[in-house]
C-alpha cells in the first residue's frame, strides 16, 4: 500500500474493503443479486423498507408517456415526516441531527425533537404567509442550520423551493426568481466567509428593485434570517425578520402527506444559453434514492456515525446528502458555514478532530487544494475517527484519491468515488464500500438498480476497453421529472441524442475497463481531437497530477494548424517545488512526462505554469475560458466564476 504522495500514475492499484469493514457494512453483494432479478421490484422495496409512506403505493414505475416518469405514483407520504418526526416518535428525539459549527467558532447542536420543532414552527409561519402546495420558494441562506429548516419546512407544506447559492449575484437571483415566479424569499442579513460578514439581504433588495420584471410582481414577502448582524435596508410591509415571525408561530403542526410526485424542489443548473435551467425533482422516488445511497454507498449508521457532507446547499449535494438523506435516514451531520481556510489552513481538519467525524464527503478540488498546500497540515489533527471517504463532482485523478486515502484516511479508509448529477438527484455509480474493490480514479459500477452504459454516437454499446458517452439507460426513482416550465428543452437536452434508443445522455465521456468498470473522462463538450484521436481532457490532467511537482492541471484543445487540435496545459505546481525549480525547466520536464505516461499524442503543445484556474462556485474548471487564452480570443463570460480576476491574471501569466 502506498504512502507516498507523489507516486506513479498506475491504474493496478486496488484497494479490497478489510475484513473488519466487509463485516459492518450496510451493503452487501446480494443487493445487486436482488436488483437484477427484478429492477422495479427492488426499488419498490427499497421505497416501503427506508420511507413511511401515509398511503401505500401499489404502482412503481409509469413509463407510459416517456421521458416524463412517474415513480410511486399513487403513493402518498410527507418527506418532512420522513425526515423529522418519524424518529421522535421512534424514540430518537434526543439524537444530535446537526451539530453546526460557524466560521467564527459559535458552535450549535440540535436534536431531531428540536429540528423537528423549529421545522413545525417555520411551516406555521409559511402557512401564515400564505404559503401552501405548489408555490415556489426562494432560499437565498448561508450554510446555517435555518437552511435546512427552511427547506424542510417547504416541504411539508408541499411549497416548492428553489435554493440559491449565496455567492450567485443579484442578477443570478433575479433571473431564478423570475424563472420560478417565486412567491417568498428567505435570506439572511449575511453569513460568514474568510473573518467577515459578506451580505445577502442587499442582493434580494437589488434583484427586486428594478419595476417590471417578473420577481418584482410576484414575490410578496422577504423573510430576513438574522446572522451577521450587520444592518440591512428594509421594505415596510414586504420585509419581515424570521425571529419575529417563528417567536409568534405555534410549535404544533401535523405533517400533512402528498402525493409521491409532488414537486420537492427546483434547482437551477448551468445550461448552454443564457437562461438558467430548472432542474425538477419530486418526492417520493428522490427521497427513496436519496436515502439508498446515504445508507449503501456512504454506508452510514444512525446510531454511531458522524456525517460531513461539506457541500453547500446551493447545490444538489448539499441537497441529497445535507438535507433530505442523512436526515431521512436519522444520522447525526456536521454543518460548516465558512470556508477550508479560515482562520488557518486546518480548519476542516480542526472540525473533523473536534466532532468525531467518521464519514466525510467532498469535492477532488477541495482534496487538491489540500495537496497544494501539504500534508503537514492535516497531520497535525488526530484523523483517526474516519472511517470512509467520499469524493463527487469532478473526476478525482488517481494520485488526488491515494492522497486522500493516505493522508486523510490514514491509509486504510475506503474511498468511494460517486458520478452523479443535479440531473440525477442521487449518486448512480459508486463503488459499494463493503463490497466492492476499489480503484483509484475509476467510479467503477452503477448502483443496484441503475443501469448504465457506455456507447458510441450511434448509441451502439461499446467493448469493454473503449470509450465513448455515458448513457443511463433505463428510468431511476430520482431522475430528473423536468425542466422547469419548459418540457421541450428537457426531452431536447437530455433524451434526443438517443431518442430511438430512450437513453438519458449525460453529457459525459466515460471508459468501460477489461473489467467493464466505469471511468469517467469528462465532459463530452471539452474533448480534444488531436490529429484525428479524441482525447479526455481527464486523463491527461491525472497524468499531470500524478508528477511530483504538480498540484492541479487543466488541460484544453486550442486550434493548431497541423494537427486540428492541440493539447493545452494549464499547471498548478505544489507551494514546496516553486522555490526550488523555474517555471521552464518543469514545463519541459512535464512536457516529456505526460509522452511517457500516455504516449507522445497526448504531449501538451504548451505548458502555461499558473497560479490559479477558473473555476465555478462549486469547483469546476471551466475549460471554455481556458481555451479563449490558449486560442488567443478575447476571454468568454467570465460571470458565473467564483472569482472573476482569475481570468484577467492568467491572461497576463500567459502573455
Ligand atoms: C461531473 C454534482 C467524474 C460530471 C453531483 C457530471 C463527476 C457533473 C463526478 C454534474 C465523478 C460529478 N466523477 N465526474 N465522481 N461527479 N461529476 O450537476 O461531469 O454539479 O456530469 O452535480 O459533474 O455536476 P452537478
Amino acid at each position: 500500500m502506498s504512502s507516498q504522495i507523489d507516486h506513479l500514475l498506475d491504474e493496478n492499484r486496488r484497494f479490497a474493503p478489510s475484513a473488519e469493514f466487509a463485516a459492518q457494512a450496510n451493503g452487501t453483494a446480494e443487493l445487486y443479486e436482488r436488483a437484477a432479478a427484478d429492477r422495479e421490484g427492488f426499488w419498490a422495496d427499497q421505497a416501503r423498507e427506508l420511507l413511511h409512506w401515509h398511503t401505500p403505493f401499489t404502482e412503481v414505475l409509469d413509463w407510459s408517456n416517456p421521458p416524463f416518469a412517474k415513480w410511486f405514483g399513487d403513493g402518498e407520504l410527507s418527506v418532512a415526516y420522513n425526515c423529522l418526526d418519524r424518529h421522535v416518535e421512534a424514540g430518537n428525539g434526543d439524537r444530535v441531527a446537526i451539530l453546526f459549527e460557524g466560521e467564527p467558532g459559535d458552535t450549535r447542536r440540535i436534536t431531531y425533537a428540536e429540528l423537528t420543532a423549529e421545522v413545525k414552527k417555520a411551516a406555521n409561519m409559511l402557512e401564515s404567509l400564505g404559503i401552501g402546495q405548489g408555490d415556489r420558494v426562494a432560499i437565498y441562506l448561508p450554510m446555517i442550520p435555518e437552511a435546512v429548516i427552511a427547506m424542510l419546512a417547504c416541504a411539508r407544506v408541499g411549497a416548492i423551493h428553489s435554493v440559491v447559492f449565496g455567492g450567485f449575484s443579484a442578477d443570478s437571483l433575479r433571473s431564478r426568481l423570475d424563472d420560478a415566479a417565486a412567491r417568498l424569499v428567505i435570506t439572511a442579513d449575511g453569513g460568514y466567509r474568510k473573518g467577515k460578514v459578506s451580505p445577502l439581504k442587499p442582493a434580494v433588495d437589488q434583484a427586486l428593485a428594478d419595476r417590471g420584471t417578473g420577481a418584482q410582481e410576484t414575490v410578496e414577502h422577504v423573510v430576513v434570517v438574522r446572522r451577521g448582524g450587520n444592518d440591512v435596508a428594509w421594505t415596510e410591509d414586504r420585509d419581515l425578520w424570521w425571529h419575529d415571525l417563528l417567536d409568534q408561530a405555534s410549535a404544533e403542526h401535523e405533517a400533512r402527506p402528498f402525493p409521491a410526485e409532488n414537486p420537492l424542489y427546483i434547482l437551477y443548473t448551468s445550461g448552454t444559453t443564457g437562461k438558467p435551467k430548472g432542474v425538477v425533482h419530486t418526492s417520493g422516488g428522490y427521497l427513496t434514492q436519496a436515502v439508498f445511497t446515504n445508507k449503501y454507498i456512504l454506508d452510514i449508521h444512525p446510531d454511531t456515525d458522524v456525517f460531513w457532507c461539506t457541500a453547500d446547499i446551493g447545490w444538489v449535494t448539499g441537497h441529497t446528502y445535507v438535507a433530505y438523506g442523512p436526515l431521512a435516514l436519522g444520522a447525526t451531520q456536521v454543518m460548516y458555514e465558512g470556508t477550508p481556510e479560515t482562520p488557518q489552513p486546518g480548519r476542516w481538519w480542526d472540525i473533523v478532530q473536534k466532532y468525531g467525524v467518521t464519514i466525510l464527503y467532498t469535492a477532488p478540488t477541495a482534496i487538491r487544494s489540500f495537496m497544494k498546500q501539504g500534508r503537514q497540515i492535516p497531520q497535525q489533527y488526530d484523523l483517526s475517527t474516519l472511517r470512509l471517504l467520499g469524493s463527487v463532482g469532478e473526476p478525482i485523478n488517481p494520485e488526488a484519491w491515494i492522497w486522500y486515502r493516505d493522508i486523510i484516511g490514514g491509509g486504510k479508509t475506503p474511498i468511494v468515488d460517486t458520478w452523479w448529477q443535479t440531473e440525477t438527484g442521487a449518486t448512480m455509480i459508486a463503488p459499494m464500500p463493503g463490497v466492492t474493490s476499489t480503484k483509484p480514479g475509476s467510479a467503477q459500477v452503477p448502483l443496484p438498480g441503475i443501469s448504465v452504459d457506455v456507447v458510441d454516437e450511434q448509441g451502439n454499446r461499446v467493448e469493454n476497453g473503449n470509450g465513448g458517452l455515458l448513457v443511463v439507460t433505463e428510468p431511476w426513482p430520482s431522475m430528473l421529472r423536468g425542466v422547469w416550465g419548459d418540457p421541450e428543452r428537457f426531452t431536447e437536452t437530455y433524451w434526443a441524442k438517443f431518442a430511438d434508443q430512450g437513453y438519458y445522455f449525460a453529457g459525459d465521456g466515460a471508459r468501460k475497463d477489461e473489467d467493464g468498470d466505469i471511468w469517467l473522462l469528462g465532459r463530452v463538450d471539452d474533448v480534444m481531437n488531436v490529429s484525428g484521436h479524441r482525447l479526455s481532457t481527464t486523463e491527461i490532467e491525472s497524468a499531470l497530477v500524478a508528477h511530483e511537482a504538480t498540484a492541479e492541471a487543466a488541460v484544453v484543445g486550442a486550434k493548431d494548424d497541423t494537427t486540428g487540435e492541440a493539447v493545452v496545459a494549464f499547471v498548478i505546481l505544489k507551494e514546496s517545488y516553486l522555490a526550488v525549480h523555474t517555471p521552464e525547466g518543469l514545463a519541459t520536464q512535464l512536457r516529456v512526462w505526460v509522452s511517457e505516461q500516455i504516449g507522445p499524442i497526448a504531449r501538451p503543445r504548451d505548458i502555461y505554469i499558473v497560479g490559479e484556474l477558473p473555476k465555478t462556485r462549486s469547483g469546476k474548471i471551466m475549460r471554455r475560458l481556458l481555451r479563449d487564452v490558449a486560442d488567443g480570443r478575447e476571454v468568454g463570460d467570465t460571470t458565473t466564476l467564483a472569482d472573476t480576476a482569475v481570468m484577467s491574471i492568467i491572461s497576463a501569466q500567459v502573455k
